[in-house]
């Protein structure tokens, strides 16, 4: 891993490799603070996938010719590469999927639904996406499991002091979001997981905007099961990521079922591969997994604790400043906080903000951000969220504020 300090990274030229940035919109410099919904995608990521179109496309896996074997040589690459990235035992360990959404899915569909019964409970947080609360409810519904939350404090942190009375011995699972989309909050993860196993159960955490910030490393970090989006972190959208630890991956029912997936077929009876490819039903995004091995590449080139420190100042400088300005009620932590930051104006609804920065080039994002538990736990609809990635600038924080400025005085 690179151990390079921000100060020694050419950020500007780094900028420079992601050609979306280079444009106007609505008369005005982009400036894209979008980053948590999606990353924008570098020059070398755009490239691998054009690459494979224009030289290799071919299906993986039972073609027994030249395209096919380099197309199942870079498809395997990227697991290879993903599960470095993630400190995985082995390349076992790593099932592509859609994205954090459908890894989550997997998991309740799959591991829920063969080792939970009636009574069991799933220990989440208050602050988790819906793509960590939905699948875990529709679970609850078929089996008759019980969802149990962590609260959040005023803060944005979690209540840790509640834990251990919610930990009781019918926890099996606890799943919870690694850094909140909403708050920012950085969760102890590796703390999280030690509490879990400490009842026996079984840890999952969201990486999804976590994984392309700062350093993740499943074995340090002692959870079972690991979830992420390759779109949130310069790759592809279509293509995710389900971390298992391979003992439990082994133990887990087929999800989806179809070609790839077997060993044998007769008209009565299947038997299936191992994992993961017993979870990789059908024609995978072959492209999508070799886009997110250039984009782990990318991100490895300038090291994650760079990214992590030049993220930090990004939000701690926005932070500030947003504060600075009138009627503004910002949300989360103040300090250990991801990359965004999430705030309400009082003169303005969120939409109504967010459309009138659109009109200024600014690209943020309205709502409730998949967290209307959370939204609603905090007295409001939704929030304005700037959210950045590493090839963003402070520059660009000030002009967000004179347009924020400019909105406080518009809407008053
Ligand atoms: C914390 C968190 N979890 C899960 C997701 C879902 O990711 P995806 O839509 O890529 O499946 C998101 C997306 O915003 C997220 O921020």
């Amino acid at each position: 891993m690179h151990r390079k300090a921000s100060r020694d990274i050419d950020w500007k030229r780094i900028r420079q490799d992601f050609p979306v940035l280079d444009q106007t919109v609505h008369g005005h410099p982009l400036i894209y603070f979008d980053n948590a919904a999606t990353t924008q995608k570098p020059g070398p990521v755009i490239e691998a996938v054009r690459h494979f179109y224009e030289r290799d496309n071919a299906n993986v896996h039972r073609g027994l010719h030249e395209l096919s074997s380099r197309a199942t040589e870079a498809y395997e690459g990227a697991r290879q590469r993903v599960a470095a990235y993630l400190g995985a035992a082995s390349a076992d360990e790593i099932v592509f999927t859609r994205g954090t959404t459908e890894s989550i899915n997997l998991v309740a569909q799959t591991w829920g639904a063969k080792y939970l019964r009636q009574g069991d409970v799933v220990l989440l947080t208050e602050m988790e996406h819906h793509s960590n609360l939905v699948p875990w409810q529709l679970l609850a519904e078929r089996t008759g499991i019980n969802l149990r939350f962590l609260p959040v404090r005023e803060d944005g942190t979690l209540d840790l002091a509640q834990l251990d009375s919610l930990l009781t011995s019918e926890v099996k699972l606890v799943a919870f979001t690694h850094v909140s989309n909403s708050l920012g909050t950085i969760n102890p993860v590796a703390d999280l997981c030690a509490k879990a196993r400490s009842v026996g159960a079984v840890s999952l955490v969201d990486a999804a905007q976590s994984a392309g910030h700062l350093p993740v490393d499943v074995r340090q970090l002692g959870c079972d099961f690991l979830a992420c989006s390759g779109h949130k972190m310069c790759g592809p959208t279509g293509i995710g990521v389900l971390y298992g630890r391979a003992e439990l991956l082994e133990a887990m029912p087929p999800w989806q079922g179809g070609g790839e997936m077997i060993v044998s077929v007769s008209l009565e009876k299947t038997t299936f591969k191992k994992p993961p490819h017993r979870f990789e039903a059908g024609t995978p995004n072959i492209a999508g997994a070799i886009g997110l091995g250039a984009a782990i590449d990318y991100i490895e080139g300038i090291g994650r604790p760079a990214i992590l420190e030049h993220d930090t100042q990004l939000a701690n400088y926005a932070l500030q400043r947003i504060s600075e300005l009138p009627g503004i009620r910002v949300f989360g932590p103040s300090h250990e906080r991801g990359a965004l930051v999430g705030f309400v104006m009082d003169a303005a609804h969120p939409h109504d903000l967010t459309t009138f920065a659109d009109h200024q080039g600014l690209a943020l994002r309205g709502g409730h951000h998949c967290n209307q538990p959370l939204m609603r736990k905090f007295g409001v609809p939704g929030t304005t969220r700037a959210s950045f990635y590493f090839y963003n600038t402070t520059e660009e924080i000030d002009r967000m504020i004179e347009i924020l400025a400019k909105a406080a005085r518009f809407f008053s």
